[in-house]
């Protein structure tokens, strides 16, 4: 059984990798709203990331950090706040995690740091100026991180395409947004929570032993292949 801190498992794709883990890890999730189910293996902390201290937690031996943002504007309507404020809630509020939970982390069982970057970092797209320019940031993170922590701790970072959650609700509002988004993409589908938290179950896992500071694209072909 392995100790997992969550860093936001109430929505979205966090929630889909905390139902996962559930059954056989301790998990331990960190975040402002409750989860919505209740477990026994299941401890909750509600907290803001950026603002709060973060608890002490005595065996830690994953980490994942899933706090995230989607602004996107042209550059002409992104204010100088707004790339802050990416910054902070992608790298910054990740930093802080790392920081707080490496030194139980160095002496966990098989210990590893899963952490979210974006297609956007790969692929130029219009409007994803702020957003790609902090998941850059993550991106790097994990590579340094990984060379740093090469001996103790994996660290590595999922990029995935539009995934259905509350986060891309607005871009996947409707039907025909939903068909839009589908043919958009070479394999002609987007993400589901549950197929990035089967990435995360394996990244976490000893399956995945020799793999730290990489990014992996969950892309459905969208920036590997020109059809
Ligand atoms: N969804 C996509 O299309 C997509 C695409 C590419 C990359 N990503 C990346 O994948 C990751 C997960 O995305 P998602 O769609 O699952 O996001 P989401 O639905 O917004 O979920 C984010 C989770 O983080 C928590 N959280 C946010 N801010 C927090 C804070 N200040 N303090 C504590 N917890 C906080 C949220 O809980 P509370 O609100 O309860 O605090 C929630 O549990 C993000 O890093 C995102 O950038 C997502």
């Amino acid at each position: 059984m392995r100790n997992i801190v969550i860093i936001g498992g109430s929505k979205g794709i966090g929630s889909a990798i905390l139902l996962q883990q559930l059954e056989t890890n301790r998990v331990y999730n960190i975040s402002r709203s409750v989860p919505k189910l209740t477990h026994p293996n299941l401890t909750h902390f509600s907290l803001d990331v950026l603002k709060d201290e973060l608890p002490d937690i005595a065996e830690v031996d994953t980490l994942i950090y899933c706090p995230g943002s989607i602004t996107l504007k042209p550059i002409s309507n992104l204010s100088v706040d707004n790339f802050r404020n990416d910054f902070e809630i992608n790298v910054v509020g990740a930093v802080k995690s790392i920081q707080k939970y490496l030194p139980v982390l160095k002496r966990g069982y098989e210990s590893s740091i899963v952490l979210f970057s974006t297609v956007a970092v790969k692929l130029g797209m219009p409007f994803h100026a702020s957003i790609a320019t902090a998941k850059a940031g993550v991106e790097g993170l994990t590579k340094s991180l990984g060379a740093e922590l090469a001996t103790v701790v994996r660290v590595n970072a999922i990029a995935p395409t539009i995934t259905e959650t509350s986060l891309s609700a607005s871009i996947l509002r409707n039907d025909r947004m939903k068909e839009n988004m589908v043919e958009r993409h070479p394999m002609k589908n987007y993400l589901k929570p549950d197929e990035v938290a089967n990435m995360v179950d394996f990244l976490i896992s000893e399956k995945a032993n020799s793999i730290s500071g990489q990014i992996f694209e969950m892309d459905y072909g969208l920036v590997n292949f020109k059809i």
